[in-house]
């Protein structure tokens, strides 16, 4: 647990980074949202603030009156517990309120969490303070692909930031990491903060594997699509190529073949495919097609766990062959903080690791990401096992 002081600054350091996301944007980028899974930038502005004001200010704060009372309507996500909310698809239709009463409510809400703590200091509410942290910090990483995303589907394809590098290089040699056969621990074991899906620490017993030190490029990637890759039914689970037929696949999100050659829309707008540099914006089911076609396996999430402390990680979030499910001893928390995780544990794969939109201080070796399988619109990527 970290002291009030410090995890005050944390708080403010984190507020205002959300902040610095949306600096490159015009006021129309705020609104948009292109697909359900996407929600507009002013939301996740608007809904980081309600959390902490649902969960902290209106329970603790004495005498605390709310910003706006139709507010938790907006800015609710999924909390059946806290009520009625604006279905998820609807939330591009929200014109209102303005961008500018998003940000008033920002400041009011960070300004009375910082009274809360001045007068009151306790566990219970430094756990609620840190849950809310991270939970901002986790919507700092959507803000970045959500807005990749809508201005990667803006037939402009404008530039969001020269600064931001979503292509980074990894410069070492591809090598095999061996792991021996044996029964090791798995999940989160320290006093430092994590959700509740990594607790429940327990063994797993692991065959001998190897897991490549490295993540598979776009060079490589290029090689299974010339190949045919994404024609052969043979490589892919069915639900899969369905998803490849239905919706035309034929390369990674945000490719674009033009006059022969293959572009990328990047946070520096259209680029050409840097072959060296790893492969990002696919989904499992182009994960594992591509493991099939070269004759190896996407690693476990225990392999993966297992293995970190041997390879680079962190930018791509990496696709496992694991589903989500609650660890043996999983016990979610109760009322509505409860729904955060454990009401997820269906239907999705884990992906560990972070990405270039994870921000600092947010992920760690025991995190575990989910999405469902058809799902490319996050930094992911892949890495090999056999
Ligand atoms: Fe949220």
């Amino acid at each position: 647990m970290i002291l009030t002081d410090s995890l005050l600054d944390f708080f403010l350091e984190t507020r205002k980074h959300t902040e610095s996301i949306c600096e490159p944007l015009e006021i129309e980028d705020y609104v948009v949202q292109p697909v359900v899974d996407v929600s507009p930038p002013k939301w996740h502005l608007g809904h980081t603030t309600w959390f902490f004001e649902e969960f902290i200010l209106k329970p603790h704060l004495q005498g605390y009156t709310q910003f706006d009372d139709d507010f938790s309507f907006v800015f609710n996500s999924y909390y059946e517990t806290v009520g009625k909310r604006v279905v998820r698809s609807d939330r591009g239709n929200l014109s209102r309120p303005s961008v500018n009463q998003v940000y008033a409510y920002r400041k009011y809400v960070t300004e009375n969490i910082q009274k809360l703590f001045e007068i009151t200091q306790n566990s219970e509410l430094n756990s609620l303070l840190e849950i809310g942290i991270h939970h901002e910090k986790q919507h700092q990483e959507l803000l970045l692909t959500d807005i990749k995303y809508i201005l990667g589907n803006n037939p402009l394809l404008p530039v969001y930031s020269v600064q931001f590098q979503d292509h980074p290089v990894e410069s070492h040699n591809q090598e095999w990491v061996t792991v021996e056969e044996g029964i090791y621990n798995i999940g989160h074991d320290s006093e430092d903060f994590c959700y509740d899906n990594e607790l429940g620490r327990h063994k797993v017993f692991l065959h001998s594997y190897e897991i490549s030190n490295k993540l598979v490029t776009n060079g490589e990637f290029l090689e299974f699509i010339d190949d045919g890759g994404y024609q052969r039914f043979d490589l892919w689970h069915a639900e899969g190529w369905d998803w490849v037929n239905q919706n035309n696949i034929s390369a990674p999100l945000y490719w674009h073949q033009i006059e022969g050659e293959w572009n990328h829309y990047t946070s520096k707008g259209l680029q050409k495919v840097d072959m060296a540099t790893p492969l990002t914006h696919i989904s499992y089911f182009e994960a594992f097609a591509y493991a099939q076609w070269k004759g190896h396996r996407l690693p476990t999430e225990f392999e993966w766990e297992v293995a970190q402390a041997y390879f680079p990680w962190g930018k791509r979030w990496e696709w496992t062959e694991s589903a989500y499910l609650p660890y043996p001893k999983y016990k979610k928390a109760d009322g509505a903080l409860g729904e955060y995780n454990g009401k997820f544990m269906v239907n999705q794969k884990v992906l560990r690791g972070g990405s270039v939109a994870t921000p600092e201080k947010h992920t760690r070796h025991t995190y575990r990401n989910f999405f469902h399988p058809q799902l490319r619109w996050q930094f992911t990527g892949l890495r090999l096992a056999k």
